[in-house]
């Protein structure tokens, strides 16, 4: 691609925020300049995706050990995750070429994402998930959005395996991060918070891997950016794994030159409980190219970091919390310097899973904070007089 004009696009991207335009709208097709794949006249499948917003945690930036943390929450896309900005892009892309089924592996974020959009293109959806390792949340969207779910007795990893040998016999177009219209998408979320920092580039952006896809669009994102003007340095990407899910740390802390699955992957963080990331060349493409790092996480610090983050009134899922027990532990180890400038993707909404941070609870904890009293004032009265002195 051609080096586009700087200066035009600043400006036309800041006259679309107040247009009435779907594409102008939408936070990804805003700056279809830099994903320049749709046919003129083509019309795109948008749920206007994007427009998430930058939120500063102040309690939370304390608890990390004193860095300066603001949150890019996706959880309020479309679907409630990430998954939204590649999927509008993708699917506009199986429109184009007349597919008639998409499909996707998924531990619950994609399918929902694949569903709504595939419906609204009026393309059918078919979700392979791992049995009994989606949330509940994430099941009832893609049911709801009129995917045909189907449930494998087995991973993530085997769900995509098994899909990919399928695809080209069933005539299915897979939408899973390895289709690279996907990224395209994504990479758009550097775009937006970038703007919304007025073009001041953070030190770091700490990003949870499972697939490794956001990662690598990341990355892909922020080196077109440096390399059309629009920067001039490169922030360090960070990627924070869960400790039970975590091939691609394993590969960078023993140096190795390939990465080695993890066949029985497991964490409480389901969106992320993948061993074998189909991306991982290029997240490593990603790292390198940043002077990035890689974090992992027990399930405990997870959770930690989840309750953490509650106490500015942010809520997320498990596994974008990784990214705040990232920053914490990388800050405790000296390799995140004291007021360093980091932005944490929050990748999911706290909506998705709700229970699995209460589970954690322990049966006092329960007890004090979730109450049960007869509607009866006196009852009432002397229940609350004990939490409230
Ligand atoms: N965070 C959430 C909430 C996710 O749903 C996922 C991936 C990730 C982080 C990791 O992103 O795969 O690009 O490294 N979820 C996929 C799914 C695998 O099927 O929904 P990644």
């Amino acid at each position: 691609m051609q080096a586009p004009d700087r200066a035009a696009l600043l400006a036309s991207w800041q006259t679309r925020r107040s247009s009435g335009a779907v594409e102008d709208r939408s936070g990804v097709w805003r700056f279809r300049e830099l994903l320049p794949f749709v046919p003129s006249g083509q019309p795109v499948v948008t749920l206007i995706e994007g427009n998430t917003p930058l939120i500063e945690a102040p309690r939370t930036s304390k608890w990390t050990g004193g860095v300066q943390l603001t949150v890019k929450h996706q959880g309020t896309n479309p679907t409630g995750s990430f998954k939204d900005l590649g999927m509008t892009a993708c699917v506009t892309q199986a429109a184009i070429l007349g597919c008639g089924v998409v499909a996707c592996a998924s531990t619950g974020n994609t399918s929902a994402s694949m569903s709504a959009y595939a419906v609204r293109a009026g393309l059918r959806a078919a979700v392979f998930v791992p049995g009994g390792k989606v949330t509940a949340a994430k099941l009832a969207q893609a049911l709801e959005f009129g995917a045909t779910v189907i449930e494998i007795a087995g991973n993530f990893d085997r769900a995509l395996e098994l899909l990919q040998s399928l695809a080209a016999d069933l005539n299915l177009y897979i939408v899973n991060s390895l289709n690279p219209f996907r990224l395209e998408g994504q990479k758009t979320i550097v775009f937006e918070m970038l703007e919304q920092r007025g073009w001041r580039v953070p030190d770091y952006i700490v990003v949870p891997g499972g697939n490794l896809g956001n990662v690598s669009a990341i990355g892909k994102g922020l080196c077109e950016l440096k390399r059309w003007g629009f920067i001039d340095r490169l922030p360090r990407l960070v990627v924070t794994q869960a400790e039970g899910a975590n091939p691609f740390y394993r590969m960078l802390a023993a140096g190795a030159a390939e990465l080695t699955p993890i066949t029985e992957p497991h964490t409480d963080a389901t969106a992320i409980r993948i061993g074998n990331p189909v991306n991982w060349k290029k997240a490593l493409r990603a790292i390198r190219a940043t002077d990035g790092m890689c974090e992992s996480l027990s399930d405990d610090e997870i959770f930690e970091a989840k309750a953490a983050l509650a106490k500015d009134g942010i809520g997320c899922e498990p596994a974008s919390a990784t990214t705040i027990a990232g920053i914490r532990k990388l800050r405790a180890a000296g390799k995140i310097e004291a007021g360093a400038d980091v932005v944490a993707i929050l990748t999911g909404n706290q909506l998705k899973d709700p229970e699995s941070a209460l589970r954690r609870w322990s049966a006092e904890e329960m007890k004090r904070r979730l109450m049960s009293v007869a509607a009866d004032e006196t009852e009432l009265r002397s229940a609350l007089a004990r939490i409230l002195r």
